[in-house]
């Protein structure tokens, strides 16, 4: 089956959603879906929805017009993490596990904390700490996992690397990707650095002002030079693989150049940045075009 073609299958189905704060438009005609056991990027830049959309997607704030449907449990990592600062780690991820249904587990069963240890060995030494006290890796290590204690078949990350050191990071995203494989849980990673993302995640969709700019392979979008400039921070795409030939200065066109860096655009703040969003989402429609 085609992951990227929406199916009855899918964990995930947002149809021309459309999310506002009061007379304010935050999501306009938005269409998505997550197929089981996939891993999906929603890039953008500040302010581009991709908080109301998870939040959406959880049930947190309502659809204006369009429709969510969610055919899996789903647990929210939220923006920012959102510790009980004075509770033990156990006791923040017992939480996680508040209201989740019995679906054949007993209470007990389910407040068990012990096989997010084994997910998460880092936690162990930590785990009669106050959260509060915590590193911000440390902290978004428990906040993954608080909400896998619900036992989601999607998991959905609002900002995963805010913060953080880049070796945490890559710890992080190394449990992440454990956790796709091995029990297949579905993952929606929102996620200001779009290179990990991209790397992370075998599709992406790629929000501007509350629309979908631009959606496809994260490979493709990767390689758009277009989808590079506007949200990697590079003038071109993603360097090549190390055994690729060297890459022709910064001013040669081609997917495979080696960055250099462009400041990434915040919405409709100075004329500059309107044009470097233009340049964005023409360059994201192409790169949509390219990928289907
Ligand atoms: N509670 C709110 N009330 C009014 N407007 C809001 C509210 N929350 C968000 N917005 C607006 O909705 C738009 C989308 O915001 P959102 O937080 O979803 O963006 P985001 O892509 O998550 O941004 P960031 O990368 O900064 O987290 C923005 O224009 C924002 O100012
Ligand atoms: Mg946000």
């Amino acid at each position: 089956m085609n992951a990227s073609q929406p199916s009855p299958s899918d964990v995930v189905e947002v149809r021309d959603l459309v999310v506002r704060y009061s007379a304010a438009t935050a999501l306009d005609n938005v269409s998505l879906h997550v197929a089981p056991g996939e891993m999906v990027a929603l890039v953008g830049p500040n302010g581009a929805g991709k908080s109301t959309l998870v939040n959406t997607l959880t049930g947190v704030l309502a659809p204006a017009l369009g429709s969510v449907v969610v055919r899996a449990r789903i647990a929210q990592v939220p923006e920012g993490r959102q510790m009980f600062g004075d509770l033990s780690v156990d006791d923040n991820l017992r939480l996680g596990a508040w209201r989740s249904p019995g679906r054949g587990r007993n209470r007990r069963e389910q407040r068990d904390t012990s096989w997010v240890y084994e997910l998460l060995p880092d936690l162990v030494r930590v785990r009669e700490r106050k959260a509060g006290g915590l590193s911000g890796g440390q902290q978004q290590m428990v906040a993954v996992g608080r909400a896998l204690m619900s036992r989601p078949e999607v998991l959905v990350i609002d900002e995963l690397s805010l913060g953080l050191a880049p070796l945490v990071v890559a710890d992080l995203a190394e449990h992440l990707t454990e956790l796709n494989r091995e029990q297949g849980t579905a993952v929606v990673l929102i996620e200001q650095n779009a290179r990990l993302a991209l790397d992370l995640c075998s599709r992406a969709y790629v929000l501007e002002a509350g629309r979908i700019a631009a959606e496809g392979n994260s490979a493709d979008l990767a390689a758009s030079p277009d989808i590079a400039r506007a949200y990697l921070g590079e003038t071109q795409g993603l360097p090549g693989p190390p055994d690729a030939p060297d890459a022709p200065g910064p001013d040669a066109p081609g997917p495979h150049d080696r960055a250099t860096v462009v400041p990434a655009s915040t919405p409709g703040t100075t004329e500059t940045a309107r044009g470097n969003q233009d340049t964005a989402v023409r360059g994201a429609q192409a790169a949509t075009r390219e990928a289907k």
